[in-house]
């Protein structure tokens, strides 16, 4: 019979305190020279990229979206909260599949190549501003702003309302503060606004239909079955959480990157071709993403050892993006090398990143354009990183300098 994971000898690892990445990488290597298993203080992690990949594939094993609210005591009839349990990142089985079967058309990457024209004179005008002083702070004068202009195209909010939107961003964003208690008035205003904005254009689209987001939502069926107006707002709320400051941070983290190896910016700059895999090597390298979180929703046998029903498991995507099992190398950082598997930081699986094609084009698009128009790019001072305990990261500032003038 399969041993309890609860009574296994285990490495013990607390990834809740400030080590920086390399020291994580480190920890991670000791661990999987041990064990393919590591106990933390909230429940397991697996690092091995076999494991990462069969437990995210598992469909036994649940998004542990929904369990952040549970955990801090915070639900009610109707609230935020319940809503998010609903929503298309916390759903499992069948009514997620369904979900998943309606919009996929409407995620593709010829609809995200539609956006593309607009992702370069979205970066674009933000360069403008400060190309002419050879120096800028990455984070606040083009990560921060590019994503929201992003999703209200693609949801087709008018350029009047991003302003809106990036309230409503950082407002419901607080979920992540660890202040739920005291955040939850502001969260759940901001959810209530932008509930009844979409709700509105929804109706809209109903009657007039425009070349967007919505209008396909609305169009999507699956056969015979539709999405409800709910649906559709529910939709539209899950792609402005989980699309803002996924992107905002992995670009910063590309960039970082690239700003450390000149040589390869400057390939990047001649030859545009180079961005889809400067994109994938740089989000394999250094990702926003660094792990989600499932549980067992049944009693559930792997490798021999049960994890009870309710076991919580970390599965650590930048771990699964540097097994020395799985890449040749994994510490080189190299643009041009064709690697061997597909990076991990959109995760795997049915929860696998809804939103990848767009995210891809974006950085794509950012990509090769900062590295033309900021030739000669380095580091102006020093990088400041967020705490290693955000679940999202990145540089909270990217200073920059380079030749002006682009
Ligand atoms: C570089 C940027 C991005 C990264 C690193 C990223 C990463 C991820 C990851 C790791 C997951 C899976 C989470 C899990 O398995 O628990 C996910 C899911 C998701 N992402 Fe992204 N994401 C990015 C951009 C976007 C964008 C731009 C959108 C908006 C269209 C988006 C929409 C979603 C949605 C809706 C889900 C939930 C899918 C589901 O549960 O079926 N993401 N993302």
């Amino acid at each position: 019979m399969a041993t309890s994971v609860h009574e296994l000898d285990l490495p013990e690892i607390d990834l809740d305190i400030d080590l920086d990445r390399d020291q994580v990488l480190a920890l991670f290597d000791e661990v999987r020279a041990r064990h393919w298993l590591a106990r933390t203080p909230l429940g397991y992690l697996v690092c091995r990229h076999e494991d990462v990949t069969a437990i995210l594939r598992d469909r036994r094993w649940h998004s542990a979206a929904s369990m952040i609210t549970e955990m801090a005591g915070l639900s009610g009839e109707g609230s935020v909260f319940d809503r998010q349990r609903e929503s298309i990142l916390t759903l499992e089985g069948e009514p997620h599949a369904r979900l998943r079967r309606i919009v996929a058309g409407a995620f593709t990457p010829k609809q995200a190549d539609k956006l593309r024209p607009f992702m370069r004179e979205v970066v674009g005008g933000l360069v403008d501003a400060f190309a002419s002083e050879g120096r800028c702070e990455l984070v606040a004068d083009v990560c921060e702003p590019y994503p929201i202009p992003i999703v209200c195209e693609l949801l087709g909010a008018p350029k009047a309302d991003w302003k809106l939107f990036s309230h409503w961003a950082t407002e419901i964003f607080k979920i992540f503060n660890n202040d739920l208690l005291n955040d939850m008035p502001a969260i759940e205003k901001a959810s209530n606004e932008l509930d009844d904005y979409v709700r509105a254009m929804v109706e809209q689209r109903r009657s007039q239909p425009a070349d967007d987001l919505l209008t396909d939502l609305i169009a999507a069926e699956e056969a015979g079955d539709k999405l409800s107006t709910d649906e559709m707002v529910g939709l539209a709320g899950a792609v402005l959480m989980a699309g803002t400051d996924t992107t905002r941070n992995q670009l910063a983290c590309s960039v970082a990157l690239l700003a450390q190896h000149p040589e390869q910016w400057k390939l990047l700059a001649e030859q545009p071709e180079l961005a889809p895999r400067a994109v994938e090597e740089t989000m394999r390298y250094l990702g926003s993403v660094r792990g989600t979180g499932r549980f067992a929703s049944e009693d559930i046998e792997f490798h021999d050892v049960l994890f009870p029903k309710g076991t919580l498991v970390a599965t650590s995507l930048s771990g699964a993006n540097y097994d020395p099992e799985t890449w040749q190398a994994p510490t080189v950082f190299d643009i041009t090398a064709i690697r061997e598997s597909p990076q991990m930081t959109f995760g795997s699986g049915i929860h696998f990143c809804l939103g990848a094609n767009l995210a891809r084009a974006e950085l794509q698009e950012a990509l090769h354009l900062l590295a033309r128009r900021m030739p000669n790019l380095a580091i102006d001072g020093a990088i400041e990183w967020k705490p290693s305990t955000v679940g999202i990261w990145g540089p909270a500032r990217l200073p920059l300098r380079f030749d002006p003038g682009h």
